[in-house]
């Protein structure tokens, strides 16, 4: 479920994060946070008025997360990535201008990985953007068949090293 044995670097974080402009979001999304290693550096990077909604399955990540992070932007939520319309319609919320994942995709299984994906395309806003980090090339034909632009870029300073995809609607 967790698909790593290791959190990521900072290098990775870096790789993930450093480009995208949170500061003028209105609203983001966190998949499969973890530990918090990214969460920690989106909620640096947002704006005054921008609310971050992060998913957890892990129950132990969940309570960790709920009791450390107390900023009012932040919004977590126990449960699937699969049910990501679910939590943005209890927020009221019709789209997402950004949705940073570290979902471990080669290890859920193929409808479930095909359904999130579709999630998350379908709750990206028409500019918005979707970062995913994989171990592999494995989910590249999926980013490729959903959305219009998908680039990778490879991060080394990682263990393992992973591979960085940038997924774009238009
Ligand atoms: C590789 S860890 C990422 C941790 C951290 N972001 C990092 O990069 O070190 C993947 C996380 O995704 C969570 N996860 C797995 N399947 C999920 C799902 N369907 N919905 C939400 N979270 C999920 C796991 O519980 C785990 O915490």
């Amino acid at each position: 479920m967790i698909g790593s044995v290791v959190p990521s670097s900072k290098f990775l974080s870096k790789k993930m994060l450093d480009h995208l402009d949170f500061s003028s979001a209105e609203f983001v999304v966190e998949l499969g946070p973890g530990t918090g290693v990214f969460t920690d550096r989106i909620i640096e990077k947002l704006g005054k008025d921008t609310t971050l909604l992060v998913i957890e399955l892990n129950d132990t990540f969940y309570k960790d997360l709920k009791s450390r992070i107390t900023d009012k932007r932040v919004h977590i939520r126990k449960g699937s990535a699969s049910d990501l319309q679910k939590f943005m319609n209890e927020l009221n919320v019709v789209q997402a201008d950004f949705i940073v994942s570290s979902l471990p995709l080669a290890m859920i299984p193929d409808i479930l990985r095909k359904r999130i994906i579709i999630e998350v395309n379908t709750q990206l806003n028409d500019q918005g953007e979707f970062i995913q980090f994989q171990y592999s090339l494995q989910s590249f034909k999926l980013f490729k068949k959903v959305f219009n632009k998908v680039s990778v870029r490879p991060c080394l300073f990682n263990m393992p090293p992973a591979f960085v995809y940038s997924c774009k609607k238009n």
